[in-house]
């Protein structure tokens, strides 16, 4: 019997949990027998490899995938074959989790997939993907900046107009902070981020870069990964020794992803040379047409008070060297792009282009700084980054969470081999912060107040 029950439009709530939806003593994201934070992820060698994790209650002690070419016929366990991996064992506040990863290495190039993963007497959806091809073709690729906050109120707006914007991306990129656990591990964050990146994760392939908050301080305030990230993401794996969980390089099909440790760099000088003595091994023979770094800490901060010379002088040189096309960077909450701030406001100057973008709720304040000598910059918008592979033109756009164009550009490459910048920017004004309390000197708005915002009057 259904009853209807009518409540006062004043009715207030008033809840103290912060950065997170799930209140104390409720389990939205227990372990169960179902898989579930399914996520796919390429191997160096895309067009042949790529791997996939998931998560599940303990009683599954067995890592199965079923695969086949993705057919018309709904019989794909007729044509489906297994593959097998293991799994790593976490305890959280949601029970005693087996997160299991299989590697797929033999996948046939530019060939549509579909596969499913094991539970506890049971399986997941059938997923569909399509292998990148051995070569350069055209596709679109995906970037955003910090998730990190309110990731399943506010993050998840952001992620579903972008996949809406460009249906077809066969990757989503992101700079790190993907969730904002680093006092502490939280595991309905990561059940936040998974339920915003939905049945993409498991479709689209992910290129996850670690951000500080993946990383919990010791008692000695040195920052160490927390154990869901290799638990979750099993990147390619073919990083410099003791890096490899966070630093890898992934071909796909034409492009070279570079992820780098921004967050290992700036604690140690070492792990930062380290890094960059890597890059130059593998820069070295790259026959890809475009290439990509992207990391958490900007080269060229766009945020008050903010700054990281290491990243300039371990890396940088590499970039210019061997002429990394963009770098794309968060840590910020705000938007910024431009080359190096040394060669000042030239939007159509050579070298790499540097951008930072913020995803979340998170927002700060752009410095004076980056106003002078940034092409493009931006307070209080959630973002997200198409970037559109076409023959010689790498087509950049960055767009609101609402869908409007906020910035663009075109890399093209000259028959001479050379990079020319075209500037494409919308002629519309930059925008600032419109809180009318802001949060510090700093911020805009910290992320974790809005989830229980009291929402005032009818609006306007
Ligand atoms: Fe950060």
């Amino acid at each position: 019997m259904a009853a209807f029950v009518s409540t006062a439009a004043s009715a207030s709530l008033d809840y103290p949990e912060a950065n997170t939806l799930v209140p104390d003593g409720v389990k939205r994201y227990e372990v169960s027998a179902f898989p579930e934070r399914v996520v796919l992820l390429p191997g160096q060698n895309s067009a042949t490899e790529h791997s996939v994790s998931w998560r599940t209650n303990s009683a599954v002690e067995h890592s199965i995938v079923q695969i086949s070419r993705a057919e018309n016929t709904p019989g794909l366990h007729l044509t489906a074959y297994q593959v097998t991996g293991d799994y790593t064992v976490l305890e959280t506040e949601n029970g005693v989790a087996h997160h299991h990863q299989v590697v797929l290495d033999e996948l046939q190039p530019d060939t549509l997939y579909a596969y499913r993963v094991a539970g506890d007497n049971t399986w997941s959806d059938w997923y569909q993907f399509r292998t990148p091809a051995t070569e350069f073709a055209d596709y679109t690729a995906l970037y955003f900046g910090d998730a990190q906050n309110a990731v399943r109120s506010h993050y998840s707006r952001t992620v579903r107009e972008a996949i809406l914007t460009a249906p077809r991306a066969k990757v989503m990129l992101y700079a790190g902070d993907l969730v904002n656990s680093r006092y502490g591990v939280h595991d309905d964050e990561w059940g936040e981020w998974f339920d915003s990146a939905g049945w993409m994760g498991a479709s689209v392939s992910q290129l996850p870069a670690a951000g500080n908050h993946e990383f919990v301080e010791d008692e000695h305030e040195y920052r160490h990964l927390v154990e869901h990230w290799p638990a979750q993401f099993k990147v390619a794996g073919n990083g410099p020794e003791g890096l490899q969980d966070t630093v890898y390089y992934v071909d796909y099909q034409g492009v070279r992803y570079i992820a780098l440790d921004s967050t290992e760099a700036l604690q140690s000088d070492e792990k930062a040379r380290l890094q960059a003595d890597w890059m130059r091994e593998i820069l070295a023979d790259n026959p890809n047409k475009w290439t990509i770094a992207f990391h958490h800490h900007p080269m060229f901060s766009v945020s008050l008070g903010r700054d990281n010379p290491p990243l300039r002088n371990y890396w940088q040189p590499v970039y210019e060297e061997f002429g990394v096309d963009l770098v794309l960077q968060g840590h910020d909450h705000t938007y910024g792009r431009g080359h190096d701030i040394g060669v000042a406001a030239d939007p159509e100057a050579s070298g790499p282009m540097y951008v930072v973008s913020v995803a979340g709720p998170k927002m700060y304040l752009v410095s004076e700084q980056a106003e002078q000598s940034m092409n493009r910059n931006a307070e209080d918008v959630q973002l997200f980054q198409v970037i559109d592979f076409t023959a010689d033109t790498l087509a950049y756009r960055s767009f609101t969470v609402t869908g409007e164009l906020y910035d663009a550009f075109d890399l093209v490459r000259n028959e001479d081999g050379a990079v020319s910048v075209t500037d494409k920017a919308p002629d519309t004004p930059e925008i600032r912060c419109t809180n009318p309390s802001p949060m510090r000197e700093t911020r805009c708005w910290n992320g974790t107040e809005l989830i229980h915002a009291p929402v005032s009057g009818k609006g306007d």
